[in-house]
């Protein structure tokens, strides 16, 4: 396994893979890695020749400074983690590499109602800054497929959304969640949870799952409305539970219109802010 700081260098070891028409995999992460992460670079592994993984806390996607501050940090543990899956090269760049002064890294499209609820609602700005870093690192590795996470959904959909409106020469891939024993999705953040409050934070997973049961009763709102009042534990103070078209991140109206439905849902426990979501259809 190789590692880079610079992007000379990296563009430099690709190059190898480029000129023999090697198809080139990309995994960007903010390190503190997990099953999760390495589910990513696996299916990277098995699915291109060249498996590329990113490590960089990216300050332009965090809106409130105590949680990039916070943010878990594990490099020489990440590196043995990637180093044992057999990832192929490892790209550690600094914020200057990234974001060198007087280069533009903006990325100026407009997601429309894709970035506004959810997430875009509790996180303002979010998701620009994770535009521009995942625009600045394709950029960057110009990989063939890029894979993402369906624990982050709606990041999932604005960043397909970006390679398809900007045209990018990279396939979007989407890997499913993978949870801990207890359900837990597995989260970088879930490092900053004691295992009392680790087993709590499963009522998440535990509130998609009936809500699964109940759309089979009850209608969205009500499913919604059950749901949040199942969260609303000492210990837990959930921001959101919303039943959405899975393309157009809209609330749904009923079960049959939509071609895929989609739970998501966040709550706060231990001063950590947790996501998750079940797919409920299509
Ligand atoms: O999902 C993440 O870890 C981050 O948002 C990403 C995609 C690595 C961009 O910083």
């Amino acid at each position: 396994m190789y590692l880079f700081k610079k992007i000379s260098t990296l563009r430099q070891f690709l190059e190898h893979y480029r000129n023999k028409n090697r198809l080139i995999g990309f995994v960007p992460t903010m390190g503190a890695l997990h099953e999760g992460h390495l589910s990513l670079v696996r299916q990277s592994l098995e699915t291109t020749q060249c498996t590329v993984c990113s490590i960089f806390v990216n300050p332009t996607q965090f809106n409130e400074s105590t949680d990039l501050e916070k943010y878990p940090r594990t490099p020489a543990k990440d590196l043995t983690m990637l180093y044992e899956v057999g990832c192929h090269a490892v790209f550690m760049p600094s914020a200057e590499e990234v974001y060198p002064p007087g280069l533009d890294t903006s990325v100026n499209l407009d997601f429309g109602a894709l970035a506004q609820p959810m997430e875009g609602r509790f996180r303002p700005g979010h998701f620009h800054g994770v535009a521009q870093v995942v625009k600045r690192l394709l950029d960057i590795v110009e990989p063939g497929r890029l894979f993402m996470g369906q624990k982050d959904y709606q990041q999932f959909l604005i960043i397909r959304y970006m390679a398809e409106a900007l045209s990018l020469p990279t396939e979007v891939v989407m890997c499913p969640i993978v949870r801990e024993k207890n359900g837990l999705a597995m989260s970088s953040r879930n490092q900053r949870l004691s295992p009392e409050q680790r087993e709590q934070a499963a009522a998440l997973y535990q509130a998609l799952r009936h809500a699964s049961r109940w759309a089979e009763e009850f209608p969205p709102r009500e499913v919604e409305r059950k749901a949040l009042e199942q969260l609303h534990q000492p210990g837990l103070e959930p921001e959101y539970f919303q039943l959405v078209d899975g393309n157009t991140l809209q609330p749904v109206e009923d079960y049959e219109s939509p071609a895929s439905i989609i739970a998501c849902a966040a709550l706060w426990t231990g001063g950590v802010r947790l996501i998750d979501n079940l797919i409920l259809k299509g």
